[in-house]
């Protein structure tokens, strides 16, 4: 095998010389020798932009089985000058958890991930490294009366997820993940392990939709667990431009975000070959409006009657549920007995390259504004939009109460994806990917222009790459993430680690002063 770097050395010694009893090689931090390096490296790389040797790799891998190897690892990466990338479910949309172009380690926290319900307390404490479906499946062991109102993929980490605010079908119920947070476990950059009461509320605050990455590895969450009826409704009625998906979509934009708090509808943009008749070209958009009500379909019909009839939905379109198994509808899973362990899944879904953006919208787009939006869509061959409606819940909290900022004002929000399958698009793609994004400025937030932390997107701007993070430059994407709450975020990072050991290409910058 190949000699090792001398900092790989010295990692590996700092390492085992804090280990009880000392000395004891460990099989949990791996070397660029290790054979399960590479394995355990792309086990979680969801997107092929980042699977192929440009990306930069780490020196090592430490997989913590206790709290204690996360402190280590902290204590020896900073006495080595090693910057650490923090993995929990590695969805990163930039593989900024798991790539970096100085010498780094990961902190992979796979192996930690115990869940434990509280359904008398409604609470669960997950440690970061659980996913998403495995913190859905083990709340419906203990009671299918209890959910979660976090994101729809079951593969996303807890980690980075609530950390980054967390929105899913429940949250204009209940609100984010980050919102649903009761305490927490962080190590710090000295490797102390701090709790709510320990790290104080501004650290509170500023974990909870700030990004963890900028401020320690949080190893746990407490959440709070909340109430979902015995019987939920499901349906996903799908329109092509030929059958009238532009003016629905254009009424949707009015409509969904003030639903009753127990209807989520979002609808989703796709293009897809168009098998009309009388057709003109051979593709078409088309719009699925997809929902979740909290309820049984005797009332979902005669509320969508009242508010929008036009989307023409029928007893015959809707499926009754128990709350997992809608979870289970959103991740794309089949609804069958034993699909439930498909929660439990840890393997990729999702094989192929993607770049994505994120815009908020405060006011309905035009007719004419979404018709080229539509055109441009059409140049591509698997694009991808999903619009979520915000108000509900959403609008009762106030944008200062967590980072997390956009809350009351937004009528929804988009994910722009453009999804390909061969590395020689890749450039293409992007370039079509930021035309498109362009196109938008026109009808979207701005001043700032908003944008949403875990739909990460560099093209918003980033960090030098020297090592210290320049405030003026944070400021460019500071705002379009978490706009006023900004400046508390870079004075909460200030306190917590002047020596901006927790650094990435957008993390949160030190005060200038000091540095
Ligand atoms: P990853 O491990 O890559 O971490 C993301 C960031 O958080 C990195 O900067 C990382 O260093 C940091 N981090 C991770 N764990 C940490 C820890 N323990 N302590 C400190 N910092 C930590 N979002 C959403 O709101 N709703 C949704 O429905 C979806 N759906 C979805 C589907 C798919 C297929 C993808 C790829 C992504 C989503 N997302 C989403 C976006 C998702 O919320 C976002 O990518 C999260 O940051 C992913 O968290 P992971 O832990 O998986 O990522």
């Amino acid at each position: 095998s190949a000699t090792l770097y001398p900092s790989q050395e010295s990692f590996v010694q700092c390492f085992s010389s804090h280990l009880q009893p000392a000395n004891v090689t460990s099989n949990f931090v791996l070397t660029t020798n290790s054979s399960d390096y590479s394995s355990v490296l792309q086990s979680s790389i969801r997107n092929h932009r980042f699977l192929n040797n440009s990306t930069p790799k780490p020196l090592l891998i430490v997989t913590p089985l206790h709290v204690s190897h996360v402190q280590s690892a902290i204590f020896c990466a900073k006495g080595l000058g090693l910057e650490v990338r923090v993995r929990s479910g590695g969805h990163d949309y930039e593989g900024l958890s798991f790539a970096a172009d100085v010498p780094f380690l990961i902190i992979d926290l796979f192996n930690l991930r115990s869940i434990s319900v509280d359904i008398e307390n409604e609470s669960a404490w997950v440690e970061s490294g659980a996913l998403l479906g495995e913190l859905y499946y083990k709340i419906a062991e203990k009671s299918k009366l209890y959910g979660f109102p976090a994101g729809s993929c079951s593969t996303v980490g807890v980690g980075g997820h609530i950390s980054g605010g967390g929105f899913g079908t429940l949250f204009r119920k209940y609100g984010l993940a980050a919102d649903n947070v009761i305490d927490a476990k962080i190590v710090d950059v000295n490797g102390k392990v701090l709790t709510r009461k320990s790290m104080g509320e501004d650290l509170f605050w500023a974990i909870r939709g700030g990004g963890g990455a900028s401020f320690g590895v949080i190893v746990s969450w407490k959440v709070r667990i909340v109430p979902v009826p015995e019987k939920v409704t499901v349906f996903n009625l799908q329109y092509t431009l030929e059958q009238g998906a532009s003016r629905l979509l254009h009424r949707w934009q009015s409509i969904a975000h003030e639903l009753d708090e127990d209807i989520f509808l979002h609808a989703a943009l796709e293009v897809v070959n168009n098998n009309a008749t009388s057709a003109g070209s051979n593709k078409t958009v088309r719009v699925s409006f997809v929902s979740l009500y909290l309820g049984g379909v005797e009332k979902l019909l005669p509320l969508m009657q009242e508010s929008f009839p036009e989307l023409g939905l029928m007893q015959e379109n809707c499926t009754e549920v128990t709350w997992i198994e809608s979870v289970l509808y959103f991740a794309g899973f089949p609804i069958t007995k034993d699909s439930i362990n498909m929660l439990l899944d840890r393997s990729t879904q999702y094989e192929g390259f993607f770049k994505a953006k994120s815009d908020y919208v405060t006011k309905p787009v035009s007719e004419t504004g979404l018709e080229g939006l539509l055109r441009i869509l059409l140049e591509e061959k698997k694009p991808l939009l999903i619009l979520t409606p915000y108000g509900g819940k959403m609008n009762d909290i106030s944008y200062s109460e967590i980072a997390f900022p956009h809350r009351k004002g937004n009528i929804y929000k988009i994910q722009y994806l453009a999804l390909w399958d061969l590395e020689d698009e890749t450039d293409q793609q992007i370039a079509w990917m930021r035309r498109l994004y362009k196109y938008m400025s026109n009808y979207v937030s701005k001043a700032p222009r908003a944008a949403y932390l875990n739909y990460r997107d560099l093209d918003l701007g980033r960090n030098n790459n020297i090592g210290n993070t320049s405030f003026a430059q944070a400021n460019n994407w500071g705002l379009k993430y978490f706009k006023n709450n900004f400046k508390r975020l870079v004075r909460v990072k200030t306190a917590v680690d002047p020596g901006n050991f927790f650094r990435n290409e957008q993390s949160i910058p030190v005060l200038p002063s000091h540095r």
